[in-house]
């Protein structure tokens, strides 16, 4: 398989890594909830990923419940020095699958320490702090970030990152710490975020684009079927991810996680930074861009 070891590493924080990690979110059951399917698959794709270069995975205490992190563990423990697990605190999943608020500053505290526990680590290089709540930065907000730099500032985490924040979230927050990342949704078919990427693009600070790919069917449909993206990919003789993820890095600062079971995918997703949109591409994915909300 074809590694990212050659390729131009980017700033998440304090670390360089390559610029396609792995969302280790779909390592999971149906509709993302409960054990994979085929658990050897899924150990065999993680250190498929090390060994093709991935030193950035994206996980959380809440996948599966209590499953990816264990995975992860299983699969590559004890870590390569540089391979960076960034995990994210603020939700938990109920025995239905239902994803519930778990974002009190206790609440923080004990997620990170969960993570710490299950990846077996005495630091995680970053958290982040996954809003769940469509409020402004509040008191309360204020309360979550203090968990935060509390838990940065006892050594359990490097870095502070927030995930589903607004750009007022990400001003208000530079005010009392320094952030090695913002994870929002983003994709070529939502790029409602625009504004939060461009501040982090300012800033230099790490942006990392959760479903880059549309996540799931019917995100990929918005995405990967669509006559702009498949006509690029036949033209270019690559694949439609491939067009949608190499898109994403013509940001300086975006750092992907696309998330995948598949060997298959991971490959082609890999494959992503060595691919050069031309002028008439970029073109055609501005103009997609004009009639997506923002
Ligand atoms: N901060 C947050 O709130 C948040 C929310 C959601 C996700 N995340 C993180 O972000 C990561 C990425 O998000 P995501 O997994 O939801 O969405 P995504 O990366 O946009 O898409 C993943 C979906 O696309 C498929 N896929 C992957 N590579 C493909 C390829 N080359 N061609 C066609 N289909 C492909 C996967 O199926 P296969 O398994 O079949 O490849 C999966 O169904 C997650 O894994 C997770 O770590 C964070």
């Amino acid at each position: 398989m074809k590694g990212t070891g050659t390729v131009k590493r980017r700033r998440l924080g304090t670390y360089m890594v390559a610029p396609v990690g792995l969302g280790a979110m779909r390592l999971t059951g149906p509709n993302v909830f409960g054990p994979p399917g085929d658990r050897a698959a899924a150990i065999a794709l993680l250190r498929a990923a090390v060994d093709s270069g991935v030193d950035h995975i994206d996980t959380a205490q809440y996948y599966g419940p209590n499953i990816v992190n264990d995975l992860i563990c299983e699969a590559l423990h004890p870590y390569p020095p540089e391979l960076v697990l960034v995990s994210k605190v603020g939700a938990r999943r109920d025995s239905r699958g239902g994803i519930l608020v778990a974002d009190d500053p206790a609440q923080l505290r004990q997620g990170i320490e969960d993570n710490l526990r299950t990846l077996q680590v005495d630091q995680l290089a970053v958290v982040n702090l996954r809003r769940m709540r469509d409020d402004g930065p509040d008191a309360f907000f204020d309360d979550q970030l203090a968990a935060m730099i509390s838990a940065r500032d006892d050594g359990l985490i490097a870095a502070v990152g927030l995930s589903n924040v607004t750009l007022p979230h990400v001003l208000h927050a530079l005010r009392f710490t320094e952030l090695a990342c913002v994870q929002n949704a983003f994709h070529l078919a939502n790029r409602r975020s625009r504004s939060v990427l461009d501040e982090c693009t300012r800033r230099n600070i790490a942006f990392v684009p959760f479903a880059p790919l549309g996540s799931g069917r019917a995100g990929a449909a918005a995405v990967l079927s669509t006559p702009e993206v498949v006509g690029i990919a036949t033209r270019m003789r690559c694949t439609p991810a491939e067009v949608a993820l190499a898109w994403a890095l013509t940001f300086p600062n975006v750092l992907l996680i696309p998330g995948t079971s598949s060997m298959r995918h991971l490959r082609e997703n890999l494959a992503a930074s060595a691919v050069q949109l031309d002028a008439e591409a970029l073109r055609q994915l501005a103009r997609m861009g004009d009639a997506s909300p923002v």
